[in-house]
Formats: structure tokens, C-alpha cells, sequence
């Protein structure tokens, strides 16, 4: 530990890919970032005793539990990261804030926006540090992005056109697995993959004003599942149980500031693993980026000079991009797991100073608000307002 360096006593609930993913950015974020306040991985939370064991002593977790209520309980955890299916978020969120701990959750934040509205309400009544896990904002290419945008360089900005395209359940003999049971992800494709390109739209371009959406599951049926973990799982050919989740979800969006988008999210992409990407356009230039190259960064500035237009790419890799100086020499890339890496500076930095970073419990609300929005369009076939949905919510929060 180093001098002065405050130490916040982790309880991570879950020990799967995410729970691997959060364990990796834990373990190196004061070994990559000077950080006033130091994670210390305290205790790792699953059901399973032989599994959360194993994962305990392969993550380097000094402890485990197997129920969450206990590991809440603890005197010696500050922070509770929520890293279990979307079910299970608000009622363990809003339980470790009563008990006064610090919440980092995965997303979406909840299943419903009168849920997510719950959680928020909790945080803010208890004055704990809260944060949502939209990774994708703390690619270095995706910050700089920002900071073209805040500059002023793209201008006015006219479109995004945002896309999240998978392809691993296109076999229609994959089982019924957990992202693909409403009861405990709310919907499929939409708040699984769409969420991230909401937060980065919402990052990127500003707050949304109105959506109009279409949503379709094109396998019904699916082989009921024995076991599962991340995006892969195993199940039973002879029983079947049916999909009541959006196997893809596409919608239209204004924004407050004039700006407009296109979203697709889709687990039926052939080719596509990972597809995360966006292009802005403004009136002076363009961005885009791609999570499957996502060192690099295209712009395109209408100033440059006649005969030498076009977009070109910028390796975001030099000191000057956000948190790129803190890995390696220019060039030498950095991956998936950096962004959460990069996330925790943020989080370690609220929890130490006391503040919320964003993205965070009221970007996760604002979220789950759009993702409302979608659906009831998708219901109604009529375009939705922000405003409408957030009023029928009555929320509290300010735009
Ligand atoms: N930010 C991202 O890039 C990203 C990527 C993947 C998943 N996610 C989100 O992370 C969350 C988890 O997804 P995943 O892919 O890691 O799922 P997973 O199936 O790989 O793991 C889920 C874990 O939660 C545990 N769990 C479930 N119910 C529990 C309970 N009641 N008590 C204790 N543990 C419990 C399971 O045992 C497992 O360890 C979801 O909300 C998902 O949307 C975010």
C-alpha cells in the first residue's frame, strides 16, 4: 500500500465474465494509475461454494461468501460491485446502501425505470458513492472523441449512427440462456447492447428527446438451458421453452440539441462478435469508431485541404490521450479490459474525494428511461417522448 493511499475493501457479487472482468481492473489499476484510494480484494460473492472458491483463489480474492446478504453485513467491505444478471441489481443495490457501502453495478442498472428510479433514490438517501459500468466511455479512443466534440472541432453535430451487432445465438438450437429470459434481463438485444450505444450517444451527443422503435425475436424456441456462463451455455435438445426477449432491436432518435441517430442491436449479425461502433457527424467533421479496433479513432475534418481529404486514423496511444499514457510507448495497444481499468481511476477517485464519477446511478436512470421509451414505441408503433415517459415515471431526476 502506498503512503497515504486509502484502501477500499471490495465485495464483488458474481464470478463469472464480468466478475473476471472487474476482478482484472481491481488488481490493476494502482499498479497502472497513481490513485489516491487503493482497492483491496476483499471478499467475491456466488452461490456456488466450490465455484466461488475456485474463482477466490484464482482472482486473488482473500475471501468468499455465498450469500449476498451476508457479504452486505460485513464491517470490513466498503464498496459492493453488482456484477449478476439484471434481475438481482436493485434489490442487492439498494440493500448495500442502506447498509451504507459504496455501489458500482453493471448495466442496464435495473429491469424497469420505476426500479432503476428505486435504486437512485437509495444512493442518494444514504450518501454513498454510486457508479454504473458503461465501459466503453473510458476507451482512450472514445474520449478523445469527446474532447473533439467538447472543442468545438466536428461542430454542430448532425447524425450518430450507432450499431452493436453480435452473432452468438443465430443457431437456433442455443439454449434458453439467462439474456434470453425476460424475467431476468428485462429485454434481449436492446438492453443487453443498445445500452452501451445509449451511454455512449448520451456521452457523445447529448440527452434524447423522442425514439421510435421496432423490436423482433426471430427464434421463439429454444432448447431449455443446463448451464451457462458470459455468452456461451450448454442445454437440452428435448425441452424447449419460448424466447420472450428481442433477438433485435432498431429505433430512430432526436436529439434535444437538433441533433438526430440510428441505433440497430442485433445478436443475429453473422460475423459480427462484438461489432460496438458509432460515426458523428458535424458540420465541420466526423468521427468514428469501432470496439474491435478500439485503439484507433477515424476523423475527418472538412478543413483539411482540397485533394487531401478523407478520414484517417488516429492511433489513440500517446500521452496526450486519456489514460493511454499510463500503459505503454505509443502504438503498443491496449484491449477489452483497459476500459474497465480506466473506469476504476474514476471510481477509486469518488470514493476518495466522495463524490459520484459518471457515468453513474442518474446516467443509469436516463438509460433505462430511453430503453423504456423504445419498447413502449416498439408496443405502440408510435414515437415516444423522454419527457412523456420520465413524467409517467415521475422521476426525480433533472436533465
Ligand atoms: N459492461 C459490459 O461490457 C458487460 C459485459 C457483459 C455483461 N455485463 C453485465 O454484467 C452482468 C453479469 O453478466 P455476465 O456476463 O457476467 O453473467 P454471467 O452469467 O457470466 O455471470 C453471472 C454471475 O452472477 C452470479 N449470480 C447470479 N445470481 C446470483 C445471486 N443471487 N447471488 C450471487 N451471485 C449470483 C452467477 O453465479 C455468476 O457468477 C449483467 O448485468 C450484464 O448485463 C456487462
Amino acid at each position: 500500500m502506498g503512503v497515504n493511499q486509502k484502501q477500499v475493501r471490495v465485495g464483488l457479487i458474481g464470478y463469472k465474465f464480468m466478475g473476471k472482468a472487474h476482478s482484472h481492473a481491481y488488481r490493476d489499476v494502482s499498479f497502472y494509475f497513481d490513485t489516491k484510494a487503493k482497492p483491496v480484494l476483499q471478499a467475491i460473492c456466488g452461490r456456488n461454494e466450490e465455484g466461488v472458491k475456485e474463482a477466490a483463489a484464482k482472482m486473488g480474492w482473500q475471501s468468499y461468501e455465498t450469500d449476498w446478504r451476508k457479504l452486505i453485513a460485513r464491517d470490513d467491505i466498503d464498496l459492493i460491485d453488482i456484477v449478476t444478471p439484471n434481475n438481482s441489481h436493485a434489490e442487492i443495490a439498494i440493500a448495500a446502501a442502506e447498509a451504507g457501502k459504496h455501489v458500482f453495478c453493471e448495466k442496464p442498472l435495473a429491469m424497469t425505470l420505476k426500479q432503476s428510479q428505486r435504486m437512485l433514490e437509495a444512493v442518494e438517501k444514504n450518501g454513498v458513492v454510486h457508479m454504473i459500468n458503461h465501459n466503453y466511455r473510458f476507451a482512450p479512443a472514445v474520449q478523445w472523441a469527446k474532447k473533439l466534440i467538447e472543442s468545438g472541432r466536428l461542430g454542430r453535430i448532425y447524425h450518430i449512427r450507432a450499431t452493436y451487432l453480435q452473432d452468438w445465438i443465430m443457431d437456433p438450437g442455443f439454449p434458453l440462456v439467462w439474456r434470453l429470459s425476460k424475467e431476468v434481463c428485462g429485454s434481449g438485444a436492446l438492453g443487453d447492447l443498445a445500452a452501451h450505444s445509449i451511454d455512449l450517444a448520451r456521452f457523445l451527443v447529448g440527452e434524447f428527446k423522442e425514439v421510435s422503435g421496432i423490436m423482433e425475436t426471430f427464434i421463439k424456441e429454444r432448447p431449455i438451458v443446463e448451464d451457462s456462463s458470459g455468452l456461451s451455455g450448454k442445454g437440452s435438445s428435448e425441452h424447449k421453452g419460448s424466447v420472450e426477449v428481442d433477438d433485435a432491436s432498431v429505433f430512430l432518435a432526436r436529439f434535444e440539441n437538433g441533433a438526430i441517430g440510428t441505433f440497430e442491436a442485433t445478436r443475429f449479425a453473422g460475423g459480427n462478435r462484438n461489432g460496438n461502433r458509432f460515426e458523428i457527424n458535424g458540420e465541420k467533421g466526423s468521427v468514428r469508431w469501432d470496439m474491435e479496433n478500439m485503439n484507433n479513432l477515424d476523423v475527418y475534418f472538412h478543413d483539411d485541404e482540397e485533394g487531401n481529404q478523407g478520414f484517417r486514423t488516429i492511433n489513440c496511444t500517446e500521452e496526450i490521450h486519456p489514460y493511454a499514457g499510463a500503459y505503454w510507448p505509443a502504438a503498443h495497444i491496449i484491449g477489452y479490459e483497459h476500459t474497465l481499468t480506466n473506469l476504476m481511476v474514476e471510481l477509486m477517485d469518488g470514493i476518495d474525494k466522495g463524490y459520484s464519477p459518471l457515468p453513474n446511478f442518474v446516467d443509469g436512470v436516463r438509460n433505462q428511461a430511453i430503453l423504456e421509451a423504445v419498447q413502449e414505441s416498439a408496443l405502440t408503433k408510435q414515437w415516444v417522448s423522454l419527457a412523456d415517459v420520465l413524467e409517467k415515471a415521475k422521476t426525480s431526476v433533472k436533465s
